[in-house]
């Protein structure tokens, strides 16, 4: 195919405008049929046909093109290598980043021994090289997006030289990132200097081969290490667990004699993916999308502050899902509690028992899913089994740890050795690998939890007496409230109720001596500025809520119980008694209550960013500002609260009224679940409940409840799923009732689904800043949540674990709830119950006879 392009170009048809090469394909088609169809432009330079600034070389199958190009507010032109197939221009490859030309006619040229060389008026610069001379030289671009310089008569493997070797800050597939250790190459990939200067920039990525080979994101500045891969296990870097779920890509790593490298692959053609590490130090992946013609970042690395290299220094184990981050593997404990209670983990962990390694006492502890320590100066045996590798790291005192190499297909095989500090450790939820620790028989077997996490409680102890009283969680807050009473000074009369006697027999709560502050309704007056309408924040389901501010400055919301309402008392009740005992960063906290006559109010931590609803479906600036990484932490917030109300807190709290607006936000986004007015309590064995009075909002129950009035927490899991929808989309579900002409957002999303377009339900106004992953495996686990039979939804830990998983191992959900029975009801609503299920997003109480 060579030698038919050549003639064309070099002939006639070289420097052609656009308008004569049809004819040039004409004659080419007339002299051979085969390969120059889709050839519009040719894809060679030859010693006699240089490339002039105004033309491109396009690969055969049009994949990629080649030529000068301005990069974005830049007048000097570049010569680069950018996709042939997509509307914006995308440069993949650089090749003169440092020597742009300022000055026409440029050209680029091959010399007959080979040599690529770019010539303006008054200067030319050589751009390859060449190991060997040649006789008959030929630069190509290839329909991978590599540009080779090899012999004419030879294949198109045998390049003497490629742009595939000189990479800039992009990796494409077939591009290889680390080190040819035989012709002394080393493969990295640095950023631009900024948006419109492709020279080196600040930020690279590279190969680090010592010890077990792992990729560092660097920043030039004192070749600082900002980010790393952590060690190949076989199918995956260590550190970038979600790897696996790329279904379309095939990863390859080799390390031999010869070069370390990795590279990826795509199966698909069709599939246009890029690795860039960006002008800001950010390693990103992304996927371009044809429909929605951007390109879709889907990961990116650092994204956390666990990803820092030196989060939680030395023995520390750093995980971004908890507070504080930074906890010590078992055995360890804070080098300096101080800095450790004031949220700094970076001084790392110290033993806590001296090794006793002569005396072979010695043992391992195991630490599960983790993401390996810096392997840099690891040894590392791919011939022996994890047994010997411990029998090893046993005998050898110098050896703190060790792990298996390879976890390729479930096997566990090779030794990696660790001699000196473990540093940057994360854990992660379901992937990681297991990592066995050296410790002082001592330490063996003290901590249950491999993670250390029992560590906290000294260090909260320590601090609590000393520092920071009030960042404590559990005793901590007790002991603050109790303060805050009495700081608030005279004139405020704050007692201390309790409710344990009469509220045993009601609630049937065993242990209950809960104290809570009691707030004179004066105090709360002056507070709210005498109920103001001002100070409204909204009406809850019983009554108005305030905004108010205490004398000592803090603010407070007033959740007022209109005084007509007949039901609100137990409800009232009930709500103090469950917050109250329930503490957890995800559930809203309930600071006080006053009772006083006949006002009831319940006093909450005041959350400044209001409720999840406004930002959703208020109006577009608002849920413009909410980015995909904001919501995914909701949805994960939201999920845990769930846990702890189902599963984790003292009883068994079934919510029954999840739903946008009773998720409030607070300062940092952070959801909080709130409005527990209709929440219920279980009894130790009791797994649902039939009730005659449905309560609860449309759009958010669960088909079994809506109509059986059966909730149980899988009721919750529903409501859950909602959301999780309703999140990514930015819609509201309408419910059962509506008209068929707007679709229920379950039946769009589910529809969605079969056809495999669920990206398609995304909000508009994320604007594309989602990572596809991540969405994608929110509405699997959405759908997963709606699904009709509250049997075939997951228990809420079952979600945690999905939101933490990659996505790729989750059932295949079933119809939701709804979908199909809306026809049912249909026809049945032209019975009793019609007229009380038509509003939206209102609390609304049903009393129905089954
Ligand atoms: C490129 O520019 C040269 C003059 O610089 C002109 O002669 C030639 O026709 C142009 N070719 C194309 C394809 O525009
Ligand atoms: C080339 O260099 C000469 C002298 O160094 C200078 O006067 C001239 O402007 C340059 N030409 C261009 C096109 O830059
Ligand atoms: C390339 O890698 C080799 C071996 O790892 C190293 O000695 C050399 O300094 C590296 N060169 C550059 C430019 O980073
Ligand atoms: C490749 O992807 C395209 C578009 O997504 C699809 O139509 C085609 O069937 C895929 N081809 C294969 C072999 O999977
Ligand atoms: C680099 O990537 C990160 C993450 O995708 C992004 O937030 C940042 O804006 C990017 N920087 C530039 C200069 O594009
Ligand atoms: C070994 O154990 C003995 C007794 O248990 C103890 O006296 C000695 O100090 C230990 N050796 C080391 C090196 O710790
Ligand atoms: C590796 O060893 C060198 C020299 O002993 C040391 O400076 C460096 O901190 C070690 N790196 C790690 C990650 O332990
Ligand atoms: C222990 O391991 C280190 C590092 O591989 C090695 O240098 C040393 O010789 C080993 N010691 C023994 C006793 O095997
Ligand atoms: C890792 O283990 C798998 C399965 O046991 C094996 O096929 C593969 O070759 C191993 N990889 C390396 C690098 O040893």
């Amino acid at each position: 195919m060579m030698n038919t392009l050549i003639p064309c170009s070099s002939s006639s048809c070289s420097n052609s405008s656009s308008s004569s090469t049809p004819l040039c394909l004409v004659l080419l088609l007339l002299l051979l049929s085969i390969s120059c169809t889709t050839a519009r432009s040719r894809d060679t330079i030859t010693v006699d046909s240089p490339l002039a600034e105004n033309e491109t070389l396009v690969s055969a199958g049009g994949y990629f093109a080649l030529g000068f190009f301005n990069p974005p507010n830049n007048p000097d032109r570049y010569i680069g290598i950018w996709y042939n197939t997509i509307p914006t221009q995308t440069v993949v490859w650089v090749a003169n980043r440092l020597d742009p030309v300022d000055a026409s006619p440029s050209f680029l040229s091959l010399s007959p021994d080979g040599i690529l060389t770019l010539s303006s008026p008054n200067s030319s610069t050589p751009l390859s090289t060449t190991a060997t001379t040649l006789t008959n030289p030929v630069a190509q671009l290839l329909d991978t997006g590599n540009f080779v310089v090899r012999e004419a008569t030879d294949g198109g493997d045998a390049a003497a030289w490629q742009s595939f070797d000189y990479p800039t800050d992009t990796l494409i597939a077939g591009m290889k990132l680390g080190v040819d250790r035989r012709r002394g190459l080393n493969w990295t990939l640095t950023a631009w200097r900024s948006g419109s200067d492709p020279a080196p920039g600040e930020y690279y990525a590279a190969m680090d081969t010592a010890g077990d080979p792992e990729v560092f994101l660097y920043s030039v500045a004192g070749r600082a290490r900002i980010w790393r891969t952590g060690p190949w296990d076989g199918v995956q870097f260590s550190g970038v667990p979600d790897t696996v779920t790329y279904q379309d890509f095939a990863f390859t790593f080799t390390n031999d004699a010869d070069e370390v490298s990795y590279s990826f692959n795509v199966l698909n053609r069709s599939i246009i993916s890029r690795l860039v590490v960006n002008q800001t130090g950010v390693v990103q992946r992304s996927i371009w999308l044809a429909s929605g013609r951007v390109w879709n970042i889907f990961w990116y690395a650092p994204r956390d502050p666990c990803d820092d290299v030196s989060a939680c220094g030395p023995y520390g184990l750093c995980d971004p899902n908890d507070s504080p981050m930074c906890s010590c593997v078992q055995g360890f404990e804070p080098r300096s509690p101080q800095d450790w209670a004031l949220r700094d983990g970076s001084g790392g962990c110290v033993r806590r028992t001296r090794l006793d390694c002569a005396n072979r006492t010695d043992g391992f502890a195991k630490v599960s899913h983790v993401k390996l320590p810096d392997t840099t100066n690891c040894t590392v045996d791919p011939t022996v089994g994890l047994d010997r590798c411990a029998a090893r790291c046993s005998a050898n005192c110098s050896c703190t740890a060790y792990a298996a190499a390879n976890v390729s297909g479930g096997a566990r095989s090779g030794c990696v050795m660790w001699h000196s500090e473990l540093t940057d450790m994360r854990v992660y939820v379901g992937t990681g690998q297991d990592l066995y620790v050296r410790l002082a028989a001592a330490d063996l077997g003290s901590a249950p939890s491999q993670s250390g996490k029992s560590d906290h409680a000294p260090i909260a102890l320590i601090v609590g007496l000393t520092v920071v009283a009030f960042l404590l969680a559990c005793a901590g807050c007790y002991i603050w409230r109790r303060r805050k009473l009495r700081k608030s000074g005279p004139g405020t009369s704050a007692s201390t109720i309790s409710f344990s006697h009469e509220q045993r027999k009601e609630e049937s709560i065993q242990d209950s001596d809960i104290e809570l502050p009691l707030f004179d309704l004066g105090t709360i007056a002056v507070a709210t500025e005498g109920f103001s309408n001002t100070n409204k924040l909204g009406e809850g389901g019983f009554g108005p809520v305030y905004r108010g501010k205490l004398g000592d400055g803090q603010e407070i919301a007033v959740k007022t119980l209109a005084k007509t309402s007949v039901q609100g008392l137990d409800e009232f009740k009930n709500e103090v008694m469950l917050i109250a005992k329930l503490q957890h960063r995800n559930l809203v906290r309930l600071l006080g209550c006053c009772i006083q006559g006949e006002e009831r109010m319940l006093i909450y931590e005041y959350m400044e960013n209001k409720s999840l609803d406004m930002f959703l479906f208020a109006d577009k600036a608002y849920s413009a500002s909410l980015n995909w990484q904001t919501r995914y932490r909701i949805i994960e917030g939201i999920a845990r609260g769930l846990v702890y109300l189902h599963q984790d807190s003292r009883f068994r709290v079934i919510h029954r009224d999840l739903k946008a607006s009773n998720i409030l936000l607070d300062k940092e986004m952070s959801p909080k679940i709130s409005d527990f007015g209709m929440a219920r309590i279980f009894g130790g064995d009791e797994t649902e409940v039939n009730t005659r009075k449905v309560v609860g909002t449309y759009g958010y129950m669960s088909p079994e409840y809506a109509m059986d009035g059966i909730f149980s927490v899988k009721s919750d899991v529903f409501s859950f799923g909602v959301l999780v929808l309703e999140i990514i989309s930015g819609r509201r579900n309408r419910g059962a009732y509506v008209d068929s002409s707007h679709l229920n957002l379950l039946a769009h999303a589910w529809s969605l689904w079969n056809e495999g377009k669920s990206l398609e339900l995304v909000d508009d106004s994320m604007d594309y800043s989602f990572l596809a992953n991540e969405v994608l495996k929110c509405a699997h686990i959405g759908l997963l949540c709606v699904q009709e039979h509250p049997e075939d939804r997951p228990l809420m830990s079952a979600v945690v674990l999905m939101l933490g998983s990659d996505g790729a191992s989750l059932p295949t959900p079933k119809q939701p709830g709804f979908a199909r029975r809306r026809i049912q009801l249909d026809t049945e609503s032209s019975s009793s119950k019609q007229d009380s299920i038509t509003l939206n997003d209102m609390t609304i109480t049903m009393i129905e006879g089954r």
